[in-house]
């Protein structure tokens, strides 16, 4: 009897583990799926608009009398247009440069062949894009940021001969919260292509280009009144409960001041996404605010939440995640409210219900709409590009690890303004 009934005992105990691990790996689960659809997201939307604007464009640059380079950072200019245009003479005798894309094609939405820089009308379209390593010489290698960690780098470097000309990239979404350790990994990549402004070709998940002629906001007007018809203040959508800025405690601090629908698996409302776009549907009806609360406070970590849920939806950003300076170099001009304009939640709550009261007011955060258009970014035209360059640098990230997770990038629960010099992190 005695027996049997610790047998039960520890049966139970392991019945108790089981579920607390499982409980663990569920949790893991939707920061995967956030990492994966954001990368999803941000390559069909580069489709999304896909006229450039006229090389004039790049008087706003001018107008600092700092001249824009391809292969530089610049203060205030992200370079995108400028690489993008750029097309070097090239001999269409030699053979098309090839471009392998680790981990083959499936997440980029592209074919093999030549066939993204036709789709893209790109100036040079003398490159190829590859899947499988099959053997032949590459140009360039791509590794997504999941991919890029010593282990695998380890074993990619010593199974293909590397020449000194032949370009590792690495291509980047998440935050680096998000991203294996890079520990070691010292002079391995030659290129990044991240949402990080001082990336060598910046791959933001939008781009809004103000066009030549703008003079400054205030000279601009909505185009029609956005209050119409919107009954609810504002939403927040939330998959992923865990956050190392703590947005969770933030949205339930600002809930005790003003009225905030919280949608998702964190919150008490639901909306499928997947039914036909419902949901922002609804969102661009009904409400006046969006929480594009991103889900770390990381340097230029601006994503879908921000461009795609928010601006294109026409509701207004309510914003966490980045500093209020890369937001400001970033986003269409005036067009958001960052949660570090306010002391606390209380007095952020007291000027969006003003903002409810006052529709003139809440319409000014729409003039940016005259102010210029998104544009594709034309991130494979200016791969191809680039590679043709023949004044193409040899160079490398000399530690990347702490390029890509140094000091201040990420800050935590911490606010930006109390970080002094973060805004020193890059040239600007
Ligand atoms: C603008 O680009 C076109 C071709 O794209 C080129 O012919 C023209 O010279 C450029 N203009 C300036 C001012 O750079
Ligand atoms: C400014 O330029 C844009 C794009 O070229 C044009 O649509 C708009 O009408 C211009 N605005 C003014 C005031 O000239
Ligand atoms: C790429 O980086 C490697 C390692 O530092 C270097 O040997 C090579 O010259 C670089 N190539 C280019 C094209 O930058
Ligand atoms: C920021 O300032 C602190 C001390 O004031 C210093 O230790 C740190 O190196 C600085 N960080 C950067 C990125 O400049």
């Amino acid at each position: 009897m005695a027996v049997r009934c610790s047998k039960v005992k520890r049966q139970f105990i392991l019945l108790i583990g089981l579920f607390l691990v499982l409980t663990f790996i569920l949790q893991m689960v939707p920061s995967y799926f956030e990492v994966q659809t954001n990368m999803l997201t941000a390559l069909q939307f580069a489709k999304f608009e896909s006229r450039l604007l006229n090389n004039k464009s790049f008087t706003v640059a001018n107008r600092l009398n700092d001249p824009v380079a391809l292969w530089k950072v610049h203060p205030s200019d992200d370079r995108i247009l400028l690489q993008a245009k750029f097309n070097p003479k090239i001999d269409l005798s030699l053979s098309p440069k090839r471009i392998l894309l680790e981990q083959g094609l499936a997440g980029w939405n592209v074919n093999d062949g030549k066939q993204a820089f036709v789709d893209h009308d790109c100036p040079v379209k003398h490159c190829e894009l590859h899947g499988h390593p099959n053997g032949e010489e590459f140009d360039a290698r791509i590794f997504k940021e999941i991919e890029l960690n010593s282990h695998f780098l380890g074993g990619a470097q010593a199974e293909v001969r590397r020449h000194s000309d032949q370009v590792w990239i690495m291509f980047a979404l998440e935050s680096p919260e998000a991203s294996p350790s890079y520990v070691g990994l010292n002079d391995v990549i030659n290129w990044t292509a991240t949402y990080r402004y001082d990336s060598t070709m910046m791959t933001p998940y939008d781009k809004f280009q103000i066009y030549d002629n703008f003079t400054q906001i205030s000279d601009y007007k909505s185009d029609k009144n956005y209050a119409q018809g919107k009954t609810k203040l504002a939403a927040i959508f939330v998959s992923n409960c865990y956050a190392s800025n703590a947005r969770l405690e933030y949205v339930k601090e600002l809930q005790q001041y003003m009225d905030l629908d919280f949608y998702g698996s964190c919150g008490n409302l639901r909306c499928d996404k997947g039914e036909g776009n419902n949901c922002f549907q609804n969102l661009q009806k009904e409400y006046k605010f969006y929480l594009s609360f991103e889900n770390a406070n990381c340097r230029d970590y601006i994503t879908e939440k921000f461009f795609l849920n928010a601006l294109r939806h026409d509701v207004v950003p309510v914003v966490m995640g980045a500093h209020p300076d890369d937001y400001r170099r970033a986003a269409p001009p005036g067009s958001f409210i960052h949660v570090e304009d306010f002391p606390n939640a209380q007095a952020l709550a007291g000027h969006l219900k003003r903002l409810n009261e006052q529709d003139d007011e809440y319409n000014d955060y729409f003039r940016w709409k005259r102010t210029g258009q998104f544009v594709d970014t034309k991130f494979w035209c200016r791969i191809c590009s680039l590679l043709w360059d023949t004044d193409l640098p040899h160079q490398s990230i000399h530690d990347l690890e702490q390029w890509w997770r140094g000091e201040n990038i990420c800050i935590g629960k911490r606010r930006w303004d109390e970080i002094s010099n973060s805004s020193k992190l890059h040239v600007r």
